[in-house]
């Protein structure tokens, strides 16, 4: 296993509109997340992750960027983005951006002369004279009409999101040049926003018959894609000390290796999104009964059948939160603790999302008006439209609704949990008065200062960065076990996945040193709802592996 520091550290995303609003106009800033460095540097991350700041017409919150090169006056200018970078790295943190290449804002330049069949961008994007079937990711028509055009382009998220077309070489030639205009201001690598997209059939046919994404067939897995991947490897990426993690929809351990394989040169590494799925049909809007079989059979999965480097997470900023979809808050702290003891002692990459670190949970939102995701919005309007009662829509939205994850951080008890001083742009979880920074802070037996532990860990024991890993016990629906071991070191994470007590086998790793435990003492055959504990064993005799 090859080493790197994109591996060994801990990766924490913030999500600028709802981290800190340091110049009081409800939205954060960049300004506001230099503020909190210091909670950063406290936490032990040592990546951060940074949700689009760039230019847009914020449609979809900052993924329809209408300059790559310029920062949205709401987070502030492209000097305090400097700032940022500097202030990170002199505190030795990174900074990975996200990239949004599948897809530009309506607004972009590009799009606006593609319109107008300008020149070179005549064919930036994908145009089709008669309209398609295909449909989007935010359950709309995905080709939509130009007026100035007269024809119909593509855009596989909202309207305001056009496709690229990355059959054209300029197309490519410019966005490696704003790959590097990135990285030569001393950004660290990139997330890529479902970077599997990218390519699309030449020509568009009608979709075959299908309930959600008609069409789809015209461009997942579609070969080009290793090709275009590779190519921004060997043209920009690999001419620099960076790292990136591809965001993929609808892939298997088969066809994410093919994107991860380090032979290959693509992406370092990729999100997936089955253990996602473990409370719905694949589709986050198709919910079904949480059942912790099917995280621990989709995590086991791709630990075991990825050839490359994995991503574990269990937030991010489209997923409701993980306490709300997989915990138990009549077991709040054990359940969020067993949560990421069962996540971050597996192999691969940690990500952190703002908040899930305090145990922040899904919004308590009763009325759709106080969500204002696009995608929530169009869903629902879909809903209504298949017949869907508004109670259900919005018994799937107060679970599923990306917003769930959006709600201001929760800083302190004051006003707004401490986000801001007016009000904010999306309405604070009522929660913040308990469930906040302060309170974490100042408990030593708290969310925060358990993820503490572990990220201290991880940088003490390079079992678990690299260990190997294997199941234990693997069918029992309660017990979630696994052992990692690398030369001399094994660790053994067990934990009980549910809210009975449970009397546990005799393991042989029992009287191996915790280091790590959600209940005050371990008693020794019994564990307790929610129980998680870290046992590791440093042998003498082979000390030499
Ligand atoms: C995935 C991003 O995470 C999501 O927030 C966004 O809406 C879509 N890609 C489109 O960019």
């Amino acid at each position: 296993m090859e080493k790197a520091w994109y591996k060994e550290s801990f990766v924490y995303q913030i999500y600028p509109k709802s981290f800190f609003d340091a110049n009081k106009d409800g939205i954060g800033d960049i300004k506001g997340i230099i503020q909190k460095i210091p909670y950063l540097v406290d936490l032990g991350v040592g990546i951060v992750w940074l949700s689009p700041v760039y230019k847009s017409p914020m449609e979809d919150n900052g993924y329809d960027i209408s300059d790559y090169r310029e920062i949205n006056e709401d987070f502030g200018t492209m000097a305090d983005m400097k700032n940022l970078i500097a202030k990170l790295h002199e505190n030795k943190i990174k900074l990975v951006m996200d990239l949004v290449i599948n897809h530009t804002s309506k607004d972009h330049p590009w799009f606006v002369r593609s319109e107008k069949r300008d020149g070179k961008y005549e064919d930036y994007y994908h145009w089709e004279p008669k309209k398609r079937n295909w449909t989007s990711f935010f359950g709309e028509d995905a080709w939509s009409y130009s007026l100035t055009r007269g024809e119909y382009y593509l855009h596989l998220f909202a309207k305001g999101q056009p496709d690229l077309n990355w059959e054209n070489e300029n197309v490519r030639n410019d966005i490696k040049e704003m790959i590097k205009f990135w990285l030569d201001l001393g950004v660290d690598g990139f997330r890529c926003d479902v970077i599997n997209l990218l390519a699309k059939d030449k020509d568009h046919p009608n979709g075959k018959f299908r309930l959600i994404l008609r069409g789809r067939e015209h461009y997942l897995e579609n070969p080009r894609l290793h090709e275009y991947l590779k190519e921004l490897h060997e043209d920009v990426f690999s001419k620099y000390d960076c790292f990136t993690v591809g965001e993929t929809v609808f892939v298997n351990p088969k066809t994410a290796s093919d994107l991860v394989k380090p032979e290959n040169k693509e992406l370092n590494m990729v999100f997936q999104f089955d253990h996602m799925a473990a409370d719905n049909h694949i589709i986050k809007w198709f919910i079904k009964k949480f059942k912790p079989i099917n995280l621990k059979k989709a995590l086991s999965k791709w630990q075991k059948e990825l050839e490359g480097w994995n991503t574990l997470y269990l937030e991010n900023h489209d997923q409701g939160r993980s306490i709300s979809r997989f915990g138990n808050m009549d077991y709040y702290y054990q359940s969020a603790t067993l949560l990421a003891t069962i996540i971050y002692f597996q192999q691969g990459t940690p990500f952190i999302y703002q908040g899930q670190e305090i145990g922040m949970t899904n919004a308590h939102y009763t009325e759709l008006s106080q969500y204002q995701d696009i995608e929530t919005h169009n869903i629902y309007k879909l809903g209504r439209k298949l017949l869907l009662s508004h109670k259900r829509m919005m018994k799937k939205i107060r679970l599923m609704s990306r917003d769930n994850a959006r709600t201001p951080m929760q800083w302190d008890d004051s006003f707004n949990g401490g986000f801001s001083k007016v009000k904010p742009w999306l309405e604070t979880n009522e929660n913040y008065k308990i469930i906040n920074v302060k309170n974490s802070q100042s408990n030593e037996k708290s969310i925060l200062a358990y993820y503490k532990k572990i990220i201290a860990l991880r940088k003490q024991f390079e079992v678990i960065v690299y260990g190997d890993y294997e199941d234990i016990d693997f069918k029992d629906k309660k017990i979630y076990a696994y052992k990692r071991s690398l030369g001399n070191e094994k660790l053994h994470v067990l934990c009980n996945f549910s809210n009975q007590n449970l009397k546990i086998k005799k393991y042989d790793f029992l009287n191996d040193e915790v280091i790590l435990k959600n209940y005050q003492d371990i008693t020794p055959l019994v564990m307790r709802p929610y129980e998680a504990r870290v046992y590791l064993k440093q042998s003498e005799t082979d000390h030499q592996s």
